[in-house]
């Protein structure tokens, strides 16, 4: 496996604060009528957009086979936005400043005519840049990334940068990236045939998130944390993504993926890089994923025994959440009434270097649990609990400290306290620091920030391609052992409970409980 290097040298790295894309560019966005264009795109582009973020010339193209006009799309867009921008109201002097910079490309992803003519459609720019200064972003089925791929290099639109190069096309890539390491090799070979690695932007949108952009902060930029941050002080950590939403509309897409290729591969296992990597020796994107990919590539390979051992998965039957009823996953639409299909996984990971030797990570994840919410909790080990120990029954818990990633953003460190008064009584207690206390509530959505930075050619909050191979070499152990072994009782939970047994005895098993979100904590 190689990829090129130096990819970024820039001393700027993702962590850096928000800033502007200063070089003029056009957006085209292939699935410019489906849902993320709508819902999170165009929004994020518009955000950008207020806030003074997008460079001072630029142009949006949609490219989609349906029948609309530039006019009709923008009225479509500004519909959406009416229900998905993350401000209460719309600005409509700015949005229509905004929308003069949008069009539409009506045209088949499958036919080479539609690129050439969205070729010449480019041409009549005035200005240099924004004719060759090209994102491409693929909002669209993964099968056809390949496809577009070549169309847009016979259409002479995407070329491999050289150096000293004046113009540059960037393609961003929805996941999900493959559905195996085969396919997702195949499918990096094929991208790669027309452009450099530099050039992929594999999207994994949890690396947009604020708090997940923290993780890094957090552990580099405070001695008191990063220095208990080991196999010596950690006991064990529990990184937790809890959906309140079933597969809803989802399920033919949901019986092929599952929640292992859904979720896990890409937004549990990026967690876990930031949580367990080394310290980068600079922000710039090939230090930080190099770090990255080294953690993953430290996680122990599972036998089959390891994986009935380490893995549960799980299904949700009817259930109700939040006071909602919800139907079982095999009732689901454009689901198989016998499906095994999971909606939920557990496992308990080992990190196999000088850090986390011996320190099991437990990662979960599901639909329809009872709410929504992520977040990374470390647990310290015990103190020798000698001295209060006389005291007979003290209820000493080790500390925790939980990076909560959404909802209620936020750090909290749990210790143990002395209730006031004239007994030696100690109760848990916490300390606490909220995004919404701290900063307002300024939360950019992920995809401001992810179409940012590949404006700006800043891959750091991306994913490289031997990141995106070895956390699928980890998925595909665990699915070769399930192979096609029907679900078992002990694997079904209702909806609107926080998993199976099975993954509660996963944890009992070794002496400890899962920590369930709290609402606000
Ligand atoms: C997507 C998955 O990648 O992430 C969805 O395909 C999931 O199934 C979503 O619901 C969760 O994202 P967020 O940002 O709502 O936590």
């Amino acid at each position: 496996m190689s990829y090129e290097q130096p990819i970024n040298q820039s001393p700027i790295g993702g962590l850096e604060n928000i800033r502007k894309a200063d070089e003029p560019c056009t957006i085209v966005i292939f699935g410019a009528s489906g849902d993320l264009t709508s819902r999170k795109l165009i929004p994020a582009l518009y955000h950008l957009y207020l806030d003074g973020q997008m460079p001072d010339s630029f142009r949006v193209v949609g490219f989609a086979r349906r029948d609309k006009t530039d006019e009709s799309w923008r009225m479509e867009m500004r519909e959406s936005l009416a229900v998905h921008s993350r401000t209460k109201s719309v600005d409509d002097a700015k949005w229509d400043d905004f929308a003069k910079n949008l069009s539409y490309h009506k045209g088949d992803l499958t036919d080479s005519d539609a690129y050439t003519r969205l070729a010449d459609r480019l041409q009549v720019y005035q200005n240099e840049s924004l004719k060759n200064n090209l994102v491409f972003y693929l909002a669209i089925s993964p099968s056809l990334f390949g496809d577009v791929v070549d169309y847009l290099h016979d259409a002479q639109l995407l070329k491999r940068w050289e150096e000293g190069d004046e113009f540059w096309q960037r393609v961003v890539v929805e996941k999900p990236f493959g559905h195996d390491l085969q396919s997702a090799s195949l499918l990096n070979n094929h991208l790669l045939r027309h452009a450099r690695e530099r050039q992929i932007f594999r999207i994994d949108h949890y690396l947009g998130k604020e708090t997940v952009q923290n993780i890094m902060m957090f552990r580099f930029s405070n001695a008191i944390f990063e220095q208990l941050w080991n196999r010596e002080t950690i006991e064990h950590v529990q990184i937790t993504v809890g959906e309140t939403v079933g597969v809803g509309g989802r399920g033919g897409y949901f019986e092929e993926a599952g929640t292992i290729r859904d979720m896990m591969q890409n937004h549990l296992l990026q967690i876990l890089s930031l949580v367990a990597m080394e310290p980068p020796p600079s922000l710039a994107a090939e230090d930080v994923r190099g770090e990255k990919v080294k953690a993953l590539k430290s996680i122990r390979a599972m036998t089959p025994e390891d994986v009935a051992e380490r893995v549960v998965r799980g299904q949700y039957f009817a259930g109700t959440v939040n006071g909602e009823s919800r139907m079982g996953y095999r009732q689901e639409e454009k689901v198989d009434p016998e499906s095994n299909v999971e909606t939920y996984v557990a496992l308990k990971l080992f990190v196999d270097n000088w850090r986390w030797s011996g320190v099991p990570f437990y990662l979960r994840t599901g639909k329809n649990l009872p709410m929504r919410a992520s977040e990374v909790r470390v647990q310290f080990r015990p103190t020798p609990n000698v001295l209060f120990a006389a005291q007979g029954d003290l209820d000493l818990l080790p500390n925790a400290l939980t990076l909560r990633l959404q909802p209620d953003e936020g750090i909290s460190l749990r210790f143990n306290g002395k209730v006031p008064g004239n007994s030696i009584t100690s109760r848990p207690v916490r300390m606490h620091f909220g995004y919404d206390s701290e900063f307002g509530a300024y939360t950019p959505e992920a995809y401001e920030r992810l179409l940012l930075e590949a404006m700006a050619g800043d891959a750091t909050l991306f994913i490289r391609r031997d990141e995106v191979e070895t956390a699928w070499r980890i998925v595909d152990d665990i699915r070769a052992a399930w192979g096609d072994q029907p679900l078992t009782n002990r694997e079904f939970y209702a909806a609107g409970s926080w998993g199976p047994m099975a993954a509660e005895e996963l944890l009992a098993n070794d002496g400890y409980v899962w920590h369930n979100p709290q609402p606000a904590e």
